[in-house]
């Protein structure tokens, strides 16, 4: 069988084939080695991570708080394959949360988690160990006054995903979630989860999925993600509109226009080190702007998505291997 394509289908030829390299790298243990171990892949990787460690996240935060943007910070990792791994992940995110209250931010700054970083893939008591994690990490987060996304990985862990956070919601009812357009099953997932207090975030998907589950043409991902924010906008909770893409700014800022919304009554999402120019734009214009911030040692993964989506950022790496960059 052919393997399945990316979600860049409808882009060139030449990008969807080196999206899907990348993404298919992007799991590769290989790769990762030969990747992280040259120093120069650092200078690119610095403009999508704010850093290694605690400090350096803290510091990242307080400078795009200073500016008037509200962040979520994601200690990097995932697919943790042992349950010390998935506590320490957890023991992180407790310890995060506490610097950015003794820095006196943490109003302004959640957290992004990946259940697949708190042990969810673990073979014995997957399940049970991401939950127990991810409730110590909401209940840190609830101490310190602010909220927590969990993340989504690829389609395999949308309904585990999911029934977590309808779980934690029965404690923690500001818990929000992720979905993503580009997953045929997504649309009824808005309606689901439309309802009062919940908080979803709308992306279009960054994993490589088959076409029995995800569309595979840019177009038709970017449809979906149209009528997704028709329901969430027109839905009693709180829209995370995540994305780069113009035309979906626009729109979603017409959407909530058209539902009665406020600027403060949804909000729009962007990655650290991804059209800056923009998140300052929205900000300016009195909107709801929060940037993903992701910190730590495990970048390689979240790094090989990002060079996925834009394959013009591979030039970079390519120059800075080449000790041009
Ligand atoms: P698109 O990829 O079409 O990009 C539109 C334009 O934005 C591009 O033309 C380019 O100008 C710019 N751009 C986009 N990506 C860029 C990059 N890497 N470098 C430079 N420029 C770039 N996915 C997921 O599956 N699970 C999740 O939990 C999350 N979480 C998440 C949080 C937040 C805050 C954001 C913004 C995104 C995610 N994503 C995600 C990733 C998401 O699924 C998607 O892959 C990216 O946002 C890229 O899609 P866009 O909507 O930006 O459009």
């Amino acid at each position: 069988m052919p393997p399945a394509p990316s979600r860049v289908t409808g882009a060139p030829p030449e990008v969807t084939v080196l999206g899907s390299v990348l993404l298919s790298a992007s799991r590769s243990p290989w790769l990762r080695q030969a990747v992280t171990s040259v120093p120069a892949t650092r200078g690119v990787v610095d403009r999508f991570v704010a850093g290694e460690d605690r400090a350096d996240a803290v510091r990242a935060v307080a400078d795009l708080v200073e500016r008037g943007l509200t962040v979520t910070v994601d200690h990097l990792g995932e697919d943790t394959t042992d349950a010390a791994t998935a506590g320490a992940v957890r023991a992180a995110y407790v310890d995060a949360l506490a610097a950015f209250a003794e820095a006196g931010i943490a109003k302004s700054v959640e957290v992004s988690v990946k259940l697949s970083a708190v042990g969810q893939a673990l073979a014995a008591d997957g399940a049970a160990v991401s939950l127990e994690n991810a409730r110590a990490i909401c209940d840190a987060a609830s101490a310190v006054g602010t909220t927590v996304t969990f993340d989504m990985e690829d389609h395999t862990t949308v309904d585990k995903t999911l029934a977590v956070v309808h779980e934690l919601r029965r404690d923690f009812p500001w818990v929000g979630c992720v979905l993503q357009s580009m997953l045929r099953r997504t649309e009824g997932d808005c309606h689901d989860l439309a309802g009062p207090g919940s908080r979803v975030r709308l992306v279009k998907g960054a994993y490589r999925e088959p076409a029995s589950v995800a569309f595979q043409d840019t177009t038709d991902v970017d449809r979906a993600y149209v009528r997704c924010l028709k329901i969430l906008m027109a839905g009693q909770g709180y829209p995370m509109v995540a994305s780069h893409d113009p035309r979906l700014v626009a729109i979603a800022a017409h959407l909530a226009e058209r539902a009665g919304r406020g600027r403060d009554d949804f909000e729009f999402q962007l990655l650290y080190g991804v059209r800056p120019d923009e998140q300052r734009r929205l900000a300016d214009d009195g909107y709801r702007v929060r940037v993903y911030v992701p910190y730590g040692t495990d970048w390689y993964g979240y790094f090989m998505r990002r060079l996925a989506e834009r394959p013009a950022n591979v030039v970079f790496l390519l120059r800075a291997l080449a000790g041009r960059g």
